[in-house]
């Protein structure tokens, strides 16, 4: 079976982890800021928090903007639950709007056409690793008085015209699960110019300690949202071969791109003036085929799939508690219901990929010839 994801794990990782381990500083130590450090550099950036996950990182955002209960916060509906959710962990009602047709991200008209008086903040998404339009995004901001957090969770090291995100002025926040470009098991890390912001950041997650570090003095409300020195360390060593992991993506990613074209059903990943930061393979198939039909042959013939990504707004959880529907959003709706998971991960094959595309070939036919026949004998 050819999986959907896979990390790449080497001897560094299991240095550097062992390395901590024989330190006994497994939390609060100098790994952690040794991956701060590492990250500010990256990207340029005069701080970087490290915390437990993309979604702790997004949370502490929010909170430190001071979004709360009352507060409306503008998001995308086609992303991973953790966009919205965090929104509602503040107590503050997550607005979706709709998505460009052809990035899958925000569209700035509808962000703008969301916004009510009790709109405290947009929550930009880059989806897919395609960068959303963050200036037009930072100006409508600006214009309303709102504050901006980016979700840049599936776009690890990404940029826009050239400047890395994370380094536009509004704290943005990378994600490290383990079918992330890279991981650290679990972790995420917020980057920031702000002194202040950084400050609060470090103290909401480490259980709200006070500014001086004060052993045990607790000045605010926290959440124990740190990342520990066993996860930075792989993080280091992901961090060591980033450029080669990004570079071996954006190969496969080509690889598919050139072959999907001769795939008669579907439609290669978007290809804009932007560069993308692969992290999922995720084409779109034609309206009139059945997506679940079609994974189900891939998974019969060694291949694993995934309808991806559903919409948030869809979520049982948020149809139940908030009075989503279908309907709500057409354009993100149509999106989530075509967009199909492949298996993407930096040491696939030439020959793996092409065995997916070739699965995937044979599943299309074999779904077109069925519903042929179905039409063929409802017509005898
Ligand atoms: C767009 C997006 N936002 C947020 C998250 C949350 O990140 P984490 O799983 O590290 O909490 C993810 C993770 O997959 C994501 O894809």
């Amino acid at each position: 079976m050819i999986p959907l994801a896979r990390p790449v794990i080497g001897d560094r990782e299991r240095e550097l982890v062992d390395e901590v381990l024989r330190s006994r500083q497994l939390s609060l130590g100098p790994t952690v800021t040794r991956f701060e450090q590492m990250w500010a550099d990256r990207i340029g950036t005069k701080h970087a928090v490290a915390c437990s996950s993309g979604t702790a990182g997004l949370h502490c955002c929010l909170h430190a903007l001071g979004v709360g209960p009352g507060d409306e916060v503008i998001t995308s509906s086609f992303s991973f639950v953790a966009s919205a959710n965090v929104i509602l962990y503040t107590g503050a009602t997550p607005v979706f709007a709709e998505v460009d047709p052809l990035t899958f991200n925000m569209d700035p008209a509808a962000v703008e056409a969301a916004i009510t008086p009790r709109t405290k903040a947009i929550l930009i998404v880059d989806i897919f690793g395609y960068p959303a339009d963050v200036p037009a995004l930072v100006d409508i901001a600006h214009r309303h008085g709102l504050g901006i957090v980016e979700d840049a969770c599936q776009s690890i090291d990404g940029d826009l015209n050239g400047r890395k995100l994370g380094s536009f002025g509004h704290p943005a926040v990378f994600g490290f699960y383990a079918n992330k470009q890279l991981t650290t098991a679990e972790g995420g890390v917020v980057l920031t110019d702000d002194d202040e912001l950084y400050t609060l950041l470090k103290s909401l997650t480490n259980q709200g300690r006070s500014d001086d570090g004060a052993w045990l003095v607790h000045s605010r409300l926290g959440f124990n949202y740190r990342l520990s020195d066993v996860h930075a360390a792989i993080g280091i060593a992901q961090l060591e071969r980033l450029d080669w992991m990004q570079d071996a993506r954006a190969r496969i990613a080509g690889m598919y791109q050139e072959r999907m074209q001769h795939v008669d059903g579907v439609t290669p990943m978007y290809e804009g003036p932007q560069r993308r930061s692969w992290f999922v393979y995720a084409p779109r198939l034609d309206a009139d085929l059945d997506r679940d039909a079609i994974i189900g042959r891939l998974e019969a013939d060694g291949v694993s799939a995934k309808p991806y990504l559903p919409c948030i707004h869809l979520q049982p959880y948020y149809r139940e508690a908030h009075g989503h529907g279908p309907g709500e959003l057409p354009i993100t709706e149509a999106i989530s219901a075509s967009t199909i998971a492949l298996p993407f991960f930096c040491e696939m094959t030439e020959e793996q990929v092409h065995r997916v595309c070739g699965a995937l070939d044979r599943a299309i036919r074999a779904e077109r010839a069925g519903a042929a026949g179905a039409v063929e004998a409802g017509a005898a």
